[in-house]
């Protein structure tokens, strides 16, 4: 199979797989496995590749990660380092990245259905931005303002009705999706008028998100021009003239050989051209252009690695080979069909002999993490890595069957260092009283 490596993952000496500077056969043995790892300098390169295009091209903007992608104290300090602002979408997320000294001007909280507990958390921390998505949310949040006596700024959510090449699963963007406020129907208009004349809000812009796993730049094409024809819209209607215009996150990556993303580079170079060419034409003031990418910050930096166990074969169906994981650190197979490649960690030059399912070792049959890969002859005891595991494997990872959530460590120039520890079996118990 051919090899597609990330960042600075290479082949060593040793002919095994090396991230950051550091043999990853060597990080299972210091830190157990299952185990994510994450390549610095590759999570700093997505980064810069969104920042930097918007900064060259004079554009004002914001590159907000969005948390949920990968969240923990380590990865909001290290974005923060890099420039970029945080979407949070719970009470959680936003503890979290309070907890790690984020600055809570730079945050701005989604959500659907957003608590009275979040609302208030989110308020009395004056957090840069609320994203209000519902007519519910209006309410709520007017009278803690009242209350509280403040002004926030917000963006409102609309569904521009942008369907992106994506799993249906995961689309958020049509009109039938249960995020933001419709604009075919009035909804988002009305909504406008709404905070429009209350004084407590500031009436920023609004957002969009057209899906996920988007591999080109139509989608964002048809979002920019639906959501600037939106904002044209209002200024007729309502003289609104709109200071930020958030087009959401949904850049793709590359989980097998089927996938073929754009640089980030190249999607924010479109995007922004788009934008300023409608601006141009409309005479409208350039907004500050929002994006919000996740899972291409962290995805590919993200690599899982399992221990070999136990193998079954099934004459003329299939062989299976179990790993120290599965669905508990990784449900995206299993919950979609998300399709994964993996190596033989510690022999990257062993030429393909067989096609196995790579199977975890939880109790569900459709625990499988990997159907029908070729891979090299494996043995107890071997080491296999798991690629673009960073986005959604570990935030999503769960306690089933007991099983303790892996650790994570940062590599980087030759150093790792643990970011989230290992569960212990005490921690599974933390919660548990006697009867
Ligand atoms: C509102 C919003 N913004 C950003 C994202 C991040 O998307 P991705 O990780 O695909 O970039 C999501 C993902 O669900 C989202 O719902």
């Amino acid at each position: 199979m051919e090899k597609k490596l990330f960042g600075t993952a290479r082949i060593n000496e040793k002919k095994h797989l090396e991230i950051g500077g550091c043999d990853t056969v060597e990080l299972a043995a210091q830190y157990g496995s299952p185990l994510v790892v994450y390549d610095v300098a590759l999570i700093k390169e997505m980064a810069q590749g969104f920042k930097k295009t918007f900064e060259q091209l004079e554009m004002s903007h914001n590159v907000v990660y969005a948390s949920k992608a990968f969240t923990c104290k380590a990865i909001y300090q290290l974005l923060d380092k890099e420039g970029l602002h945080f979407d949070v979408v719970s009470d959680g997320e936003l503890h979290t990245a309070l907890a790690a000294g984020i600055d809570s001007s730079k945050i701005e909280f989604h959500g659907n259905n957003k608590t009275d507990f979040e609302l208030e958390m989110a308020v009395s921390n004056n957090i840069g931005t609320i994203i209000v998505d519902n007519f519910h949310e209006i309410e709520l949040l007017t009278s803690l303002l009242k209350k509280k006596q403040k002004t926030q700024r917000i963006l409102l959510r609309v569904t521009p009705g942008v369907d992106a090449h994506t799993h249906d699963y995961i689309l958020t963007g049509q009109e039938d999706s249960k995020f933001g406020f419709d604009v075919k129907s009035g909804q988002a208009a009305k909504a406008l008028q709404l905070v429009m004349n209350a004084p407590e809000f500031d009436m920023a812009g609004i957002h969009c998100h057209i899906g996920s796993q988007i591999f080109d730049t139509a989608g964002f094409d048809m979002a920019a021009e639906r959501m600037m024809a939106i904002l044209l819209d209002w200024r007729e209607q309502f003289d609104y003239t709109a200071a930020v215009l958030n087009l959401g996150g949904g850049f793709g990556v590359r989980y097998t050989s089927e996938d073929t993303p754009l640089k980030p580079q190249e999607y924010v170079a479109r995007i922004a051209s788009k934008v300023k060419e409608i601006c141009k034409t409309a005479v409208y003031p350039l907004p500050e252009v929002w994006i919000e990418p996740g899972r291409s910050i962290v995805g590919e930096a993200g690599t899982s690695l399992y221990t070999v166990g136990s193998r079954k074969e099934v004459a003329d169906v299939r062989t299976f080979v179990a790993v120290d994981g599965g669905m508990g650190d990784n449900i995206r197979p299993a919950l979609y069909q998300a399709k994964y490649t993996a190596y033989l960690a510690s022999d990257m030059t062993a030429p393909d002999t067989e096609v196995v399912t790579i199977v975890g070792k939880y109790c569900e049959s459709g625990d499988k993490l990997i159907e029908d890969i070729a891979l090299p002859d494996t043995a107890a005891g071997d080491i296999l890595a798991m690629t673009t595991t960073g986005a959604y494997g570990y935030s999503m990872a769960s306690n089933y069957n007991r099983t303790q959530k892996p650790a994570v460590v940062f590599v980087e120039d030759g150093k790792s260092q643990l970011v989230v520890k290992r569960e212990t079996l005490d921690d599974l118990l933390r919660f548990d009283l006697d009867y």
